[in-house]
């Protein structure tokens, strides 16, 4: 009856394979919408001492543990939202995109001779998350990740330069924001 055993094993691995998917899938889940905007009491607090914060049952406990660290907008941390969101006009933003961020950080149009064009539209948040990220610097993807969402990897590579872009950072070279340069060499 050696059949029935392998059967046996081999349904129990199915159930594993299937667990473990649902799993990561919730955890996928969770992980987009907590990447979205929560109460900083909620997530920011209890993620940072490392626990599972006021979660409300285990599964979101179990998340707490699991996701991995973020980094904080300092403001957004403090809980300034009147920073950036008028609270009386339905936290609408107090000014557009880039001049919001200008108030506090210095205008790169005045800093460099050229602007990458996403800066140049003020669209920090093609890159930035105004709140929260899982990446330093606020950003919502890993460098090269973040570059390659608009800039064709494989056009790219068929440059000499970049031929060996695989094993440097994009950052080494260009500065993100602008440049001297229209190639906005650092
Ligand atoms: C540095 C400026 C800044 C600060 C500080 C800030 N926000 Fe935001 N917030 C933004 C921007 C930018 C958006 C995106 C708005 C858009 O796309 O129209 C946003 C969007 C939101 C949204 C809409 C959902 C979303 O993700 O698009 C909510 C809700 C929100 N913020 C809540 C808060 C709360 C609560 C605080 C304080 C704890 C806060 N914000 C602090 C800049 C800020
Ligand atoms: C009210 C002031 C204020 C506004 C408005 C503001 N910031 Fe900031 N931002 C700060 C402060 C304070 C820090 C922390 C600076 C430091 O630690 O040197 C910071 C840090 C950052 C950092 C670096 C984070 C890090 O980990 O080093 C980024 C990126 C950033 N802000 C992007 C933005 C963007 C994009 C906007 C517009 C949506 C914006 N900021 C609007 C005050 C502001
Ligand atoms: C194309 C992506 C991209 C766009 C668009 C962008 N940034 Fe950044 N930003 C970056 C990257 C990448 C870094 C980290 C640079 C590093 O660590 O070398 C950064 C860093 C920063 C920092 C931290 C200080 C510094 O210079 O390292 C601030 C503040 C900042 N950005 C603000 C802004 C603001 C404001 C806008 C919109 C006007 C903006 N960024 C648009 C990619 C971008
Ligand atoms: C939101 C989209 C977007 C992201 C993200 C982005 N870029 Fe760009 N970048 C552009 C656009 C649009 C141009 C204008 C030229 C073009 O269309 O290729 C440009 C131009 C450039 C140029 C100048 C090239 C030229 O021909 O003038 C360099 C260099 C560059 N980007 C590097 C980067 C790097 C490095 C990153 C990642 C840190 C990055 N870009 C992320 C949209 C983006
Ligand atoms: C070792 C330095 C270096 C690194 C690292 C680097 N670049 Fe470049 N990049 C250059 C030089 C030099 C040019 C000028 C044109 C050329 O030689 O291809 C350039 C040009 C560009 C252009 C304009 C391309 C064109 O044909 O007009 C873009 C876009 C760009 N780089 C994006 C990136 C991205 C995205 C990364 C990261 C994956 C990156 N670069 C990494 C040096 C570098």
């Amino acid at each position: 009856m050696d059949w029935v055993n392998r059967l046996f094993i081999f349904i129990l691995g199915i159930m594993l394979l299937c667990f473990s998917c649902s799993q990561s899938k919730r955890h996928q889940v969770l992980s987009i919408f907590f990447d979205g905007v929560e109460s900083p009491d909620t997530t920011a607090a209890g993620r940072i001492s490392g626990q599972g914060g006021n979660a409300k049952n285990d599964s979101e406990s179990q998340l707490a543990q699991s996701t991995p660290t973020y980094f904080y907008h300092t403001i957004y941390q403090q809980k300034e939202c009147s920073a950036c969101h008028d609270s009386e006009n339905a936290n609408k933003l107090i000014e557009e995109l880039p001049d919001l961020c200008y108030q506090c950080h210095s205008d790169f149009s005045e800093e460099y001779e050229y602007l990458h064009v996403p800066v140049a539209m003020g669209e920090c948040g093609e890159c930035h998350h105004p709140h929260l990220a899982k990446n330093e610097k606020l950003l919502i993807a890993e460098i090269q990740a973040l570059c390659f969402s608009c800039h064709d990897q494989d056009d790219l590579r068929e440059t000499e330069t970049h031929s060996e872009i695989g094993e440097t950072g994009c950052t080494d070279c260009h500065n993100p924001h602008g440049g001297e340069d229209e190639y906005l060499f650092n």
